[in-house]
């Protein structure tokens, strides 16, 4: 059984004002088997990865460029991110996808910078409730992986299995489906991806014994409970291995 990763999300949420997050959720979880990552606003990343040295907890970014440098304003590369303290990239979230169109193809690109800088992505992939209702979550959902994953991605790519409609929301998918998708994903995965499958969407510290106990659930990226470090300290200390 992989090791949980449990990743938090602060979106567009986050001040240097707030960097005792780190010290704070040090003191509450204690020892965790979790693998823990913090994907904090660009802004921060250098200082939250300065704030969390030697706390194991590691820091990713929210989203990159495809490219490695040149005229293209205000964006980010991936040695930039990496230059700053990140480990991970989140790519493909639904609010990227939605908010600025991006597709699975740049999903797929920018995830094969990632490789290329040495980092490791975290490819989010999730239904609509109109495509849910209309029974196709899992075809959209299986579709959008195998667009979004780069060439021998082998194991530095993670998946998030994000429904759009439970993102702060406060609904999540049922365990039922959660575990079909979950299993659907890794039986779609091609050979000698070893990505790991977190759920996220209205993750919280009531239902995470659930939802982390699930099988094939490799871990949960959380938005919102992760800008509390007693909420998130919640969250990772349900986790299972
Ligand atoms: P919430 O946990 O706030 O629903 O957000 C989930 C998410 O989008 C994480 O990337």
């Amino acid at each position: 059984m992989a090791r949980q990763l449990i990743a938090g999300n602060w979106k567009m949420n986050g001040l240097s004002s707030q960097l005792s997050f780190f010290d704070d959720l040090v003191n509450a979880v204690g020892d965790s088997p979790a693998e823990l990552l913090i994907c904090p606003p660009a802004t921060l990343i250098e200082r939250c990865s300065r704030a969390a040295d030697g706390s194991g907890i590691a820091i990713g970014a929210q989203d990159c460029h495809v490219s490695a440098s040149g005229a293209h304003t205000g964006d980010l590369s991936v040695a930039m991110l990496a230059d700053a303290g990140a480990r991970f990239v989140i790519l493909g979230h639904s609010e990227r996808r939605a908010d600025h169109g991006e597709t699975s193809a740049e999903v797929k690109a920018k995830a094969e910078a990632v490789l290329a800088g040495g980092l490791t992505s975290i490819i989010c992939v999730g239904e609509t409730l109109e495509q849910r209702e209309q029974g196709n979550a899992e075809t959209v959902v299986t579709e959008q992986l195998l667009a979004s994953l780069p060439e021998n991605a082998g194991d530095r790519c993670e998946i998030a299995y994000e429904p759009v409609w439970a993102i702060g929301t406060g609904r999540t998918a049922s365990s039922a489906d959660i575990v079909a998708m979950h299993g659907a994903l890794k039986a779609a995965l091609p050979a000698g991806v070893s990505a790991r499958i977190l759920y996220g969407g209205s993750v919280k510290p009531q239902n995470a014994e659930e939802i982390l106990g699930l099988d094939n659930v490799d871990g949960a990226l959380v938005g919102g409970a992760s800008l509390n470090p007693v909420d998130f300290a919640g969250i990772i200390k349900n986790t299972r291995c």
